[in-house]
């Protein structure tokens, strides 16, 4: 801990140095429509409520039968929310809305080529696609409740059709992100114990059709090797009835989807009236350890969170039309782009492809177009239209009443872009923080109520009730200026149940550490640590620093240090591997990793690339670093451990800090010399860091 407390001070030093932004007050307009504009929403949902505030949330739904307990405290941290409660998530996002709005689009779905349609799913046609796969499902596949599907799908409406279809019949969908590896779609397959593998033949991506199906027989063989055998994979065709893929079918194992389909039109499937919380789907996501965690949601809890903070966060109206450019890959896009719309009754667009394709102005023809007056979307891609198209949106008619932006922090400068040019100073911006783990949003600002501070996520959202402590677990009071883990005190309904199998690293990771009594079961003594650091000001808004792990943000999405090491090992060639992060102007932070050789082995340009593939075939290619430096060794502590703060400072030209505890020092200037004088000569000297981005250099690979 000596080493956290050091960053905790100078934390704290360079915390009050930060100039603070001035508030920005949402629009008239907005207010005047908005959802949450009556002050006394934050009267119901004041601590002394708690847990009955989120019946709220809990009202929105339709359920089957009504709760008798909110929250059953028990077992803790294993909390249950509505319990005695049995409902539907498909017949939420789906049946109920038929009665009045059957003719509506439940979704818009933009393809990535602008020669092709755009195609509206009606809440009708949904409904009798999601019926049909279901039965597809529970009849030629026999799957059951509580079995696992996983899904490698991009952003295409088969996918949202395949959740809601497990979630009809009770089937847990863990759908792995389409730019993942078949390797590392075959890791979840078999952390899960999936039979069944969904997937698409090819999609776009900046204009080509790529094979998909290629990475599911990688998935399949790598779950083979794991003990895990699948005996079914459905193949979706992006043009049903062409193949789009390279890769052989194989008889008895694979299936294309359109086919099998024919022979069950117009079947309807009754919905399973589930348990508040049986889980509802696992998404998977990075830690300190290479095997990843299948966070498990429940159905009750979880969809009654994303409800209500779409509800007032997102303020979602069913006439409005929302578009969420994430990928449903991530807990964004099942949250944001399909539970929390779809259950609202709105109209949720969702497009294939990248933002830049074909140039930087689609993404606001596709707004103009589709008359898109709810937009969301992350940092990385802001930067990225901002630094190719700052002018685009001026050239096209849309407005936007509201933006969300989500995954990383945002610089005042690229929110002020946000604000000014693409929502044309008429939109209100909600910066919402939160994680793979917590189903829905825990800090942010009440749109109507709350004024908006660039940078600054703002306060615990209704309902939760956030507090920064400090290493010894005193708490960090607001407006101190310095910097703690920010937890929150009490458990919400979105909160995901467990780590799928690991229900001790459950515990151990968000909850070990802040925990007053491992007796009690009152939920007070137990604490969720989120795993950032963050700063109060004194109004109470959080400003977020990012992972006190080893887990590297990049454009939004979590990479540990210890899957990028482990894929480099792979290499023949390669005895040690040590991943950092750099930062970088469009993503937030890259990779960069350093790679020690085996004795005997001479570096080469080759060997670079061999762990470049090696990452990229076995996390995918978001994975891929910006460089490979091979080193003659890692800068070490005696006792062995490879001091990634050193190296994270060479490759960002930054402090390397205390260097005399190093058993070589020696090698940290040749190192040096060599990254640097290759950077240089590539133009690769990144500006200068913020005292934010210097501290969490620093502060990097304390976590071991
Ligand atoms: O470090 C925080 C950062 O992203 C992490 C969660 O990543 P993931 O589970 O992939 O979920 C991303 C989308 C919900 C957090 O621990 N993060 C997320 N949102 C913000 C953020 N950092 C700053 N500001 C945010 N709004």
């Amino acid at each position: 801990m000596a080493e956290g407390q050091g960053a905790q001070v100078s934390e704290a030093q360079i915390a009050v140095h930060w100039r603070e932004e001035e508030y920005y007050h949402p629009p008239a307009r907005f207010i005047a429509q908005a959802n949450a504009a009556d002050p006394t929403i934050f009267e119901r949902f004041r601590e002394e409520q708690f847990p009955e505030c989120f019946k709220e949330y809990a009202d929105l739904l339709v359920w089957d039968a009504y709760w008798h307990t909110t929250l059953d405290t028990s077992n803790p941290p294993f909390w249950k929310w509505f319990v005695g409660g049995r409902l539907n998530a498909c017949y939420n996002c789906v049946d109920r809305h038929l009665a009045t709005s059957r003719n509506k689009a439940a979704f818009i779905w933009v393809p990535e080529p602008e020669s092709e349609d755009t195609k509206a799913i009606t809440y009708q046609e949904l409904y009798s696609r999601v019926n049909e796969f279901a039965a597809l499902l529970r009849d030629f596949c026999r799957v059951e409740i509580g079995d696992r599907a996983t899904f490698h799908l991009p952003m295409v409406p088969e996918l949202p059709v395949s959740m809601l279809a497990c979630a009809r019949l009770g089937v847990v969908h863990s759908e792995v992100f389409g730019g993942f590896s078949g390797a590392a779609c075959g890791d979840r397959i078999a952390d899960s114990g999936s039979r069944i593998l969904v997937t698409m033949d090819g999609y776009y991506r900046n204009g080509e059709l790529i094979d998909h199906k290629a990475k599911a027989d990688e998935a399949v063989a790598a779950a083979r090797e794991r003990g895990v055998v699948v005996d079914k994979v459905l193949v979706w065709r992006r043009y049903p009835g062409q193949y789009a893929s390279k890769s052989p079918m194989i008889d008895g194992r694979d299936f294309f989807v359109d086919e099998l389909l024919k022979d069950y039109r117009g079947t309807l499937v009754e919905p399973v009236s589930m348990p508040a919380e049986a889980p509802l789907f696992l998404m998977y996501t990075s830690g300190t350890t290479a095997r990843p965690k299948g966070c498990q949601h429940s159905t009750g809890g979880y969809l009654a969170y994303v409800t209500g903070t779409s509800q007032y966060y997102q303020d979602i109206h069913p006439e409005d039309t929302y578009w969420c450019f994430a990928d449903i890959g991530w807990i964004t896009g099942h949250s944001y782009i399909v539970y929390g719309p779809l259950s609202l009754g709105t109209t949720s667009v969702m497009y294939e492809g990248v933002p830049t394709y074909p140039d930087p102005g689609r993404p606001w023809r596709i707004a103009e177009r589709l008359g898109v007056n709810i937009f969301h979307t992350a940092p990385t891609t802001i930067r990225m239209l901002r630094k190719l198209g700052p002018d685009e949106p001026n050239k096209y008619n849309y407005h936007f009443k509201h933006m969300t932006t989500v995954g990383e922090p945002i610089e005042p400068d690229v929110w002020r872009w946000y604000y000014d040019v693409v929502g044309k100073g008429e939109a209100v911006i909600v910066d919402t923080w939160w994680q793979t783990e917590n189903g829905g949003f825990l800090g942010s600002t009440l749109p109507a109520l709350q004024p908006m501070k660039p940078g600054s996520c703002g306060p615990g959202v209704l309902g939760i009730y956030p507090v920064i402590y400090d290493e010894e677990r005193n708490v960090i009071e607001a407006g101190s200026g310095r910097a703690g883990n920010i937890c929150i005190r009490n458990p919400w309904p979105g909160i995901f149940q467990t780590i799928w199998g690991q229900p001790e690293r459950f515990v151990q990771i968000y909850y070990e550490r802040y925990c007053q009594d491992e007796k009690s079961t009152d939920w007070r003594d137990w604490p969720y640590m989120a795993g950032d650091g963050a700063v109060q000001a004194a109004d109470g808004y959080f400003r977020i620093l990012g992972r006190i792990d080893d887990v590297i943000n990049v454009s939004g999405h979590r990479l540990g240090t210890k899957e990028l090491e482990s894929a480099s090992l792979t290499v023949e060639e390669i005895a040690e591997a040590a991943a950092v992060p750099v930062m970088d102007e469009v993503r937030g932070r890259a990779v960069e990793m350093y790679v020690a050789l085996k004795p005997g082995v001479s570096p080469s340009k080759d060997i670079e690339a061999k762990v470049a593939e090696a990452i990229e075939h076995e996390i995918g290619k978001i994975a891929r670093p910006k460089n490979v430096w091979i080193v003659p060794d890692m800068p070490k502590t005696r006792s062995g451990k490879i001091m990634r703060r050193v190296i994270a400072g060479i490759s960002n030209f930054a402090d390397v800090g205390d260097v005399t505890t190093l058993a070589n020092v020696e090698i940290v200037d040749d190192i040096r010399h060599h990254v640097q004088g290759e950077k240089v000569a590539r133009g690769e000297v990144p500006r200068e860091l913020s005292p934010q981005e210097m501290e969490d250099i620093k502060a990097f690979g304390h976590a071991e």
